[in-house]
């Protein structure tokens, strides 16, 4: 048994259902089904035994011990977090409640948990020890703060600069889980990602985003010159990563993850609008790009992200198993194939079908 939060949204609901796709054992999913969290991405898990949802706050330090003492998980995932640099910068306090408070609810629940559990088996069984329980939290590589053009991608011992909201908040939780582990002896691993792109991607992100504006006939807004850098990895990749990390981590250490993809934005959105042209021409036959549209850039934007995979690489042999041409069009063909999944999500009839779920 394991324990996931934030297992609705983009990555742990990818996390989830991979997870659920190799193994059999049980998922405990805690979400509180923010705007991002979404139920129906799990819908193919209904009846499944093996998957319990629960809404609720990681904050929520009643549940999380009731959680945890019920279903004595052997490890939690924490993915549970408030994700969005521009929400970040037009209102601050939710990322600081999730990602810094929450994160700290989390590890005290989760040490009481852990302090509890016996050093080590008995019986040689399979029950969660001291020994064997692991705290797998999942960052980003944004706590890194921006690259200039030509300086090295960031490696696990690069200084921690973050200059979002998002980005301080995630660096905060990253700093109670390392001294969570130096002070209490927890064992935590902590895994800090590039950008993700793939199934199930929450349309207000840069990929999404231009997929389904592309689609709608609106403009797709490409902020500043749109010659900001980011190192993409499809979302599955960034699983395999997670899972490996869980099974072989050593603890206390943290893993860059990332497929060695950068790209500027702009080409980004332009790849978009070249395979919507291939897969969904326009009804006039112009083509996509037509539509990009340059806006005020975002406040504080970091210039450049790149991640240096390469310890991940050489301690467990992890590698992507998407190059970036195939995972994006991969993605863009979902897109195209789950129009009533993007329909929900920008639409009351999500927040109905939540309620009714969880009345
Ligand atoms: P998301 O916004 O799509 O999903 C976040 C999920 O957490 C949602 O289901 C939401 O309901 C849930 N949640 C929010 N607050 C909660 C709370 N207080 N208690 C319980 N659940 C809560 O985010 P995502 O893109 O899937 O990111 C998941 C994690 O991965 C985050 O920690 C993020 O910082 C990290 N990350 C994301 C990326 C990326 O490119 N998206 C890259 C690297 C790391
Ligand atoms: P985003 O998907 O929000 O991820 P992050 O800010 O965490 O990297 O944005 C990715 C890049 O795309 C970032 O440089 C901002 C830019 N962007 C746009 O140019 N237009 C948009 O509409 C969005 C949402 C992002």
């Amino acid at each position: 048994m394991i324990l996931v939060t934030g297992g609705a949204g983009f990555i742990g609901a990818n996390f989830v259902l991979d997870w659920l796709a190799i193994h059999d054992e049980p998922v405990i999913n805690l979400d509180k089904l923010t705007y991002a969290g979404n139920p129906e991405t799990l819908q193919s898990l209904q009846g499944d035994a093996r998957h319990t949802l629960v809404q609720g706050d990681i904050g929520d330090t009643a549940l999380v011990n009731q959680l945890l003492s019920t279903h004595q998980p052997r490890a939690v995932v924490n993915f549970a977090a408030e994700s969005h640099v521009d929400r970040s910068i037009h209102g601050p306090g939710e990322f600081i409640q999730t990602n810094i408070v929450g994160t700290f609810n989390l590890l005290e629940s989760v040490r009481g948990y852990w302090s509890g559990l016996p050093e080590d088996h008995r019986d040689g069984g399979a029950a969660p020890t001291k020994g064997n329980f692991r705290f797998l939290h999942v960052s980003t590589d944004e706590v890194y703060g921006s690259l200039k053009k030509d300086e090295p991608a960031f490696t696990e011992s690069s200084h921690i600069e973050p200059n979002s909201p998002y980005s301080a908040s995630k660096a905060a939780s990253d700093h109670l889980v390392r001294a969570w582990h130096h002070t209490y002896g927890l064992p935590v691993l902590t895994t800090n990602c590039s950008n993700n792109y793939g199934p199930y991607h929450f349309p207000e992100k840069l990929i999404p985003l231009m997929i389904v504006n592309a689609l709608a006939g609106k403009n797709l807004p490409v902020y500043g010159d749109g010659q900001q850098i980011r190192d993409w990895l499809y979302v599955k990749d960034h699983c395999s990563a997670i899972r490996r990390v869980l099974e072989a981590g050593r603890l206390g250490e943290t893993y860059n993850v990332g497929g060695w993809n950068e790209k500027a934005n702009i080409d980004i959105v332009h790849t978009v609008c070249a395979l919507l042209d291939e897969l969904r021409p326009r009804a006039d036959g112009q083509p996509y790009k037509g539509q990009i549209t340059y806006v005020t850039d975002r406040p504080g934007h970091d210039r450049r992200y790149a991640i240096d995979a390469r310890k991940l690489e050489r301690e467990f042999g992890w590698k992507p198993a998407e190059t970036f041409e195939s995972g994006i069009r991969k993605t863009v063909q979902w897109y195209l194939d789950h129009p009533d999944w993007v329909a929900h999500v920008q639409s009351g009839a999500y927040r109905d079908w939540v309620q009714k779920q969880y009345a």
